[in-house]
């Protein structure tokens, strides 16, 4: 996989700063107020950073930007770059921060004189995550280059607080492989192999074959990949960091492998991106993983749904009647509307098995979240308004875009079919949240359930703040800080 950078931590010695080649960054707040590596660079450079920050203070330093100069007179590094992070700022701008120098960093070594800053961790966390790019299949790939090194004046402190943000920055960066990578690469089985591999972290990995799905009932699961020559599977990631006996948080994801729709076939432009529509299922993975990795003292259980939709000779055809493992029957009157016929089943066998604590499916589910929400926010659904109000806070604090949408009777009115118990479409009005009421036909009562339809948000055609075009890796950090703040033990 794609390993984020690895940084190293050093206490602060200003002697260093006129030496070190490659690129040098300090911290200022929004007044320009200078720490003692900023005014150790000001000496070195003759006043030349006084007078940018003066400069800079008439039309006010924004927290989250970063000024830059270029090849400084008196110092060895080709740029000086500026960043303003008071203490008072949010934790996502600290990171926004740190993500322009990750990027402007390109292949230099760059050093982080973080002095004092609160912030320091949050940086290079900013810096790490931006420094992502999926090289898998270029021939001509380079090796990652150049090196971080934040020198800081509490170097324990700093490098203890930066450990788990560094197992989310992996984290990411497995949801992130996992979405960008093609059709043909990630199958069912690679899928299904990769997820194995993070045994060696500690997390308990089964694997459920077709025969073992056919007979626990998952009939709408195996409908979808019943047209495609990759085997179904059911992967079951369980992370048992908390008390024995607590009933684990379950997370659910849609692992659509590839999506041209099956019989009820997609246009052909544009079909190409649906080689993300595993995007659920790949931030389950990578949420799975950063729990691991940091050791959270929580019971979290992580399940997907792996399959391909096909059109073949043996696929699913409109009007098909499928039985599900809850025993509801659904008229499959689209087969492009395939997430929640694998959801559902997957749904239930984790309520079944694990009695959950509660319930979050993700899924790349509807194109009409995309037009309601664009790709600024996912799409939120819940039945428990204080639930639904734990992770919308968690979202936020991460800076991670998420919309709260409505449910209601009438919606679910809509997916009435005239001979099974329901249709696995509701008609163009109010698609997403149609999806979503079918999905919560198979949450069971008492079960506080979200639903994260995050179509806009999983991949992405232009550069964000954390990222580059392609996959986000969105709600890795969002749900990672759920189950700290609200699941963890002490
Ligand atoms: N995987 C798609 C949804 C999607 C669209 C994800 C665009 C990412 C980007 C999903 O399986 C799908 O095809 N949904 C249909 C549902 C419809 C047939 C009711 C859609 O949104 O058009
Ligand atoms: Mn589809
Ligand atoms: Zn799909």
């Amino acid at each position: 996989m794609t390993m984020p950078t690895s940084v190293t931590f050093t206490e602060t010695d200003i002697e260093r700063l006129g030496d070190h080649a490659g690129r040098v960054a300090v911290v200022v707040d929004e007044t320009g107020k200078m720490d003692v590596s900023a005014r150790r660079v000001n000496r070195l450079t003759k006043g030349a950073l006084k007078r940018a920050l003066e400069a800079k203070a008439t039309e006010g330093l924004k927290p989250g930007t970063v000024f830059t100069l270029a090849y400084p007179a008196g110092m060895a590094a080709d740029a000086v770059d500026v960043l303003c992070v008071p203490r008072s700022a949010p934790v996502h701008k600290a990171r926004a921060a740190g993500a322009i120098v990750g990027k402007q960093r390109g292949k230099a070594d760059l050093l982080l004189a973080t002095g004092s800053s609160k912030w320091a961790a949050q940086i290079a966390l900013g810096a790490v995550l931006r420094d992502y790019s999926f090289q898998a299949h270029k021939t001509d790939a380079e090796a990652k280059a150049g090196s971080i090194e934040v020198m800081c004046n509490d170097k324990a402190a700093v490098s203890a607080a930066a450990e788990p943000l560094m197992a989310v920055a992996e984290g990411t960066f497995f949801t992130r492989d996992l979405v960008n990578e093609p059709a043909n690469i990630l199958t069912t089985t690679s899928f299904a192999d990769r997820l194995v591999e993070m045994e060696s972290i500690g997390l308990k990995v089964e694997v459920l074959e077709e025969d073992k799905l056919e007979e626990l009932g998952m009939r709408t699961l195996l409908a979808v990949g019943q047209g495609s020559a990759s085997p179904t599977k059911v992967v079951v990631m369980q992370w048992n960091g908390g008390a024995e006996g607590t009933a684990p948080l379950a997370l659910v994801g849609k692992g659509v492998v590839f999506d041209t729709g099956g019989i009820s076939l997609k246009p052909a432009a544009g079909m190409e991106d649906m080689t993300m529509d595993m995007g659920g299922a790949g931030t389950v993975a990578g949420v799975m993983r950063t729990l691991a990795l940091r050791k959270a003292k929580a019971n979290v259980v992580g399940i997907v749904g792996l399959v391909e939709n096909m059109p073949s000779g043996t696929a699913i055809r409109p009007g098909d009647v499928v039985t599900s493992m809850k025993g509801d029957t659904v008229e499959i009157l689209n087969t492009d509307a395939e997430g929640r016929l694998l959801l559902c089943d997957a749904m239930w066998y984790t309520q079944e098995r694990f009695q959950p604590a509660a319930m979050i499916d993700l899924a790349t589910l509807t194109g009409a979240i995309i037009i309601g929400l664009g790709h600024e926010n996912a799409g939120v659904f819940s039945n428990d308004d204080t639930f639904c109000k734990a992770f919308l806070k968690a979202a936020e604090a991460e800076g991670e875009g998420a919309w709260r949408m409505p449910l209601g009777q009438a919606y679910d009115d809509m997916l009435k079919s005239p001979i099974a118990d329901m249709k696995n479409i509701g008609g163009r009005p109010a698609g997403s949240i149609t999806a979503a009421q079918f999905l919560q036909r198979f949450v069971k009562e008492g079960v506080p359930w979200i639903h994260l339809d995050i179509a806009g948000v999983a991949s992405v055609k232009s550069d964000t703040p954390l990222a580059p075009k392609g996959a986000t890796g969105w709600g890795v950090r969002a749900l990672d800080r759920l189950v700290a703040d609200n699941y963890e033990t002490e």
